[in-house]
């Protein structure tokens, strides 16, 4: 049916057919039904149970309004946001690139959202139903360097309520000076921030979120190392290896390559494998971790477990061969 309706869906600006598909979900959520056949292998990790191992990465449904949707398609937990606490429209269209040859993404939407309180409404909406959401936080575009944290922390104190977990995005390539977050003292001085804010919100809440750290594919082993170091120091629960690439790998076709943003896709792949597999080592058995980037079959699944991660994400997978993946690699890295 997917393999059918790709080249009408691809005869669409990506952003255009982004738009379509995730309100369709969100309307007639019911309608995504006929595509699933869910995979039940729950997994404890971190206190919450999964339903299966695998996720909807960060991006797809940056403002939680899909959330049934993406159970119904069977996805084992489902990551929205990057949200900001202020609405921001994102950068310029055009803004996403398909690269159809190498089944790759190039997108520099630059955390186009609604703003985190909204996101966080409607996720208190959905709680009671039984899917299992974690929420992605970043700063706004126009918010200084300096007053990076304060993003952050408003985010986060924001989504402590309602996320079964929080990730802290620093790894994004489309906020410029983002990424600088990763540099030792800048994450030192943020994690740590946050590591009060979340210590308040436990005791007043009487409830421990997990938080997770998102990192670039772009990291050199010693930085991918310190990362983790300070984050463990800070009380991190685990990591998600990775966000998308500045990198241009061979293989991708001139007209796209040439595209600003981040790449994701199979071209991504090598590189999130390496990060997540070089985190495996440094962080032991067991700090949980997600694997995502170039996930596209049952063997790169399986793959991606024994390099070491406990669950999976995607997002590009799901655009190049339609919502059957997710239970095709849910079964494919099965326990039971
Ligand atoms: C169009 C698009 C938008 C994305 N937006 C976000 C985002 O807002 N926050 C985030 O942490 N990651 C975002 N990502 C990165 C994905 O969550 C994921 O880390 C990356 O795409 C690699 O996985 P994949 O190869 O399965 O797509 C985005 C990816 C794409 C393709």
């Amino acid at each position: 049916m997917f393999r059918a309706a790709r080249p009408f869906i691809f005869r669409l600006d990506a952003e255009r057919a982004h738009w379509l598909t995730v309100h369709a979900l969100a309307n007639a959520p019911w309608a995504a039904g006929w595509a699933a056949d869910p995979v039940d292998d729950p997994v404890t990790l971190m206190g919450l149970r999964f339903r299966n191992r695998v996720g909807l990465a960060a991006g797809m449904d940056k403002d939680g309004i899909a959330l049934e949707g993406w159970q119904r398609l069977g996805f084992g937990f489902a990551e929205i946001g990057t949200v900001t606490p202020r609405a921001q429209p994102g950068n310029p269209k055009p803004r996403i690139f398909r690269d159809v040859g190498s089944e790759a993404i190039i997108n520099r939407l630059g955390f186009n959202n609604g703003g985190v309180d909204a996101c966080v409404q409607r996720v208190a909406r959905h709680r009671a139903k039984g899917m299992l959401v974690g929420i992605n936080i970043g700063r706004n575009k126009d918010t200084s360097p300096e007053q990076a944290v304060d993003d952050y922390r408003y985010g986060f104190e924001a989504v402590y309520p309602v996320a079964d977990y929080i990730t802290i995005n620093i790894s994004s390539p489309n906020t410029p000076g983002l990424r600088d977050l990763q540099a030792e003292a800048a994450l030192d001085g943020l994690l740590g921030a946050l590591a009060d804010t979340r210590a308040r919100l436990a005791d007043a809440k009487s409830v421990h979120r997990p938080v997770l750290l998102k990192i670039a594919p772009d990291l050199d082993d010693a930085g991918i190392r310190s990362a983790a170091a300070i984050a463990l120091k800070h009380g991190i629960d685990g990591f998600i290896a990775t966000n998308t690439t500045i990198a241009r790998p061979p293989g991708l076709s001139a007209k796209v390559s040439g595209e600003a943003g981040g790449l994701s896709g199979p071209p991504l792949a090598e590189k999130a494998r390496h990060v997540l597999r070089t985190l495996r080592a440094e962080c032991g058995t067991s700090v949980p971790l997600i694997g995502v980037g170039g996930i596209d079959s049952p063997e790169a699944a399986k793959a991606r477990i024994a390099d070491g991660a406990d669950l999976l994400q995607l997002y590009t997978g799901l655009v190049y061969h339609g919502p059957g993946l997710v239970s095709r690699l849910a079964r494919a890295v099965s326990t039971s």
